[in-house]
């Protein structure tokens, strides 16, 4: 299973990749934007995050010839600082997010997380987390499920599904994909039903982000990557839906505006200490969209350090 990466050439010309330069792919997946680093380098390294094993052991595999610039590290990429400091890794030359699900993890039905196969309640991308999909559709109380699949999904449905849930639950535990699409098409109006697009796959979205805690991991990381990186160099992170973008988009706004008591300051003084490097998210062309339709929501946001 391969997984085509998004944004790629985009996100690597804007990294300016220097032959010495310590960077983070905090992203790993099938190493696609690792690679592109990597063979930049010589003396260089990249220290590389994925919470799943199996896309870590597939990328190794995929990377031999660079694996001595390479420090894999199978963790959640939450843990970036702890890991580069235990690296005396104190700076990044660079650094990319691509985040979400990959290909080979949508694609393969034992994981649980597409609504397209019939599979096990699962949706972790760190197989050893105890805490599934399974636990969350079986054991949420009505209203904390309602506000997961309102707040995560933006799932206009969200309590007539939640309803549907707890009642289905009631007569047996609810163990599999298959089932769960069933109860939300159920909890629907036939109007819904028939629009374009899967009628659970905002649901399906909700209850992913909620098991692997992915937004709360994705602000304290790329607080700490921008934290890290060097004068002059710059970040890259990749988005695939509103909720992930509206926080990245929050977080460099609020590193390249100057705040509002220093206004009066002189220049030098109020000059901020990252820059917006595109004022609009960039978005992938006609032609990336033939090639790969699983890109069309990305939006590639970039970052640079002008100071210290
Ligand atoms: C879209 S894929 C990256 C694809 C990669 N850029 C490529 O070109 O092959 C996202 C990857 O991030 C990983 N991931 C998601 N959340 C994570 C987290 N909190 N910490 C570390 N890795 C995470 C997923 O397991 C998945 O392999």
């Amino acid at each position: 299973m391969s997984h085509v990466s998004v944004l790629l050439k985009e996100t690597i010309d804007y990294l300016n990749v220097k032959e010495e330069g310590i960077y983070l792919d905090a992203t790993c997946g099938r190493g696609g934007h690792t690679e592109a680093i990597v063979k930049q380098l010589t003396t260089g390294k990249v220290i590389v995050f994925d919470l799943d094993i199996v896309a870590i052991e597939e990328a190794k595999k995929r990377l031999t010839p660079y694996l001595d610039k390479l420090i894999f590290i199978n963790d959640n990429y939450a843990t970036l600082k702890e890991h580069c400091e235990k690296q005396n890794i104190s700076q990044l030359d660079g650094f990319v997010f691509d985040l979400g699900v990959s290909s080979p993890q949508f694609d393969d039905p034992s994981r649980g997380f597409s609504y397209r196969y019939d599979s096990n309640l699962d949706m972790r991308m760190d197989q050893s987390q105890t805490f599934s999909a399974y636990h969350l559709v079986n054991e949420y109380p009505l209203n904390q499920l309602t506000n997961v699949l309102r707040d995560y999904g933006e799932e206009p449905f969200a309590y007539p599904i939640a309803k549907k849930i707890v009642a289905a639950r009631l007569l047996a535990p609810i163990t599999t994909t298959g089932q769960l699409v069933e109860i939300i098409k159920s909890a629907l109006p036939s109007r819904i039903l028939h629009q374009k697009g899967h009628p659970a796959k905002q649901t399906f979205q909700a209850i992913r982000i909620e098991v692997n805690q992915e937004l709360a991991s994705v602000e304290k990381a790329v607080s700490d990557a921008c934290a890290l990186l060097k004068v002059g160099c710059r970040g890259c992170v990749i988005t695939f839906h509103s909720l992930e973008d509206r926080i990245v988009k929050e977080i460099f706004k609020q590193l390249s505006t100057p705040p509002k008591t220093n206004r009066r300051l002189p220049q030098q003084i109020i000059d901020v200490q990252y820059q917006l490097i595109i004022k609009k998210p960039l978005t992938p062309s006609e032609e990336e969209l033939i090639e790969n339709p699983r890109s069309h929501s990305a939006k590639l946001r970039v970052i640079e350090r002008k100071r210290g």
